[in-house]
């Protein structure tokens, strides 16, 4: 079997590389720009970020495809075939950076036959790194984690996302999910929004959470799940689609936990954004 360790540690150096940036411009003066709407935030530093990260991978690795956040909202095309392929978010959780809110993380996979064999997502602000690669277990900071594997719903740490939409019939949606999970019979012990996907699903891998969910074409891309979808699943937890469906990482829809059971119990309680 071939193994991917090459790319793993070049994924970790560059991770490190792109979060020592991160950590300089956390606390400096930014400039903001908005993206598809005025919640849909990006700084120079999410597209200095990206850059960087690609032009060194590219370097190394000459044959390899791309896929970055940054470079498909200028426009380049998102294409996922089966040449190893880097799925990359330079910043994710960008308004959590503009904000000072210490949960920003870089993300980077590698997709080998569209199946993810590299996950890093690197949190520089607080330094946490969470690492995967297929087969050989999840890590952060270098020591192995696990999922709480909770399977009842109601001792369950829930973690969300509210999404850049502000209409009001897709908020709707957001908010009647967030309440199924939060009322007088279907308890959990809480629930947490983080704004940032990729360190939601680090929770859930690291047992600081139980599951994570995210529906619907309003925010999420592959570059939001690539990465910690394969860090969940090599902590030994389980990641499908929100309608409880296999996980398809083009589908802009997520749902992780810690066991089977408790992300079914989640699938059947969520209404679909789409
Ligand atoms: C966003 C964050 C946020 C999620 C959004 C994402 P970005 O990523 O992960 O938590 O709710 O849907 O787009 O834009 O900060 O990289």
């Amino acid at each position: 079997m071939e193994t991917w360790d090459e790319c793993f540690h070049a994924a970790v150096d560059v991770a490190r590389k792109a979060g020592e940036e991160i950590k300089v411009a956390f606390s400096s003066e930014k400039r903001i720009q908005t993206k598809s709407s005025a919640t849909d935030l990006v700084t120079e530093t999410d597209v200095k970020v990206e850059n960087m990260i690609i032009s060194t991978l590219k370097e190394k690795f000459p044959t390899h495809s791309f896929i970055g956040e940054e470079s498909a909202a200028a426009g380049e095309k998102v294409e996922l075939t089966d040449n190893p392929t880097w799925i990359i978010d330079p910043v994710d959780g960008t308004t959590n950076f503009v904000h000072g809110f210490p949960f920003v993380a870089v993300s980077i996979a590698l997709s080998v036959n569209k199946k993810v064999v590299v996950g890093i997502v690197y949190n520089a602000i607080l330094d946490y790194m969470f690492t995967a690669q297929l087969g050989k277990g999840a890590f952060m900071n270098g020591k192995p984690i696990h999922v709480s594997g909770q399977e009842d719903i109601k001792k369950t740490l829930l973690i969300a996302e509210l999404g850049k939409s502000r209409d009001a019939k897709v908020l709707d949606i957001i908010f009647g999910n967030l309440r199924e999970f939060y009322n007088e019979e279907n308890i959990t012990h809480g629930c947490r929004i983080l704004g940032c996907a990729t360190l939601d699903m680090c929770q859930v891998a690291s047992g600081a959470g139980d599951a994570y969910y995210m529906s619907g074409k309003y925010g999420i891309g592959v570059w939001d799940m690539a990465a910690g979808a394969l860090i969940v699943t090599e902590a030994g937890g389980v990641v499908m689609d929100t309608t409880g469906g296999p996980f398809d990482m083009m589908s802009r829809r997520v749902l992780c936990a810690s066991s089977e059971k408790l992300a079914r119990t989640i699938a059947e309680g969520l209404t679909q954004l789409d």
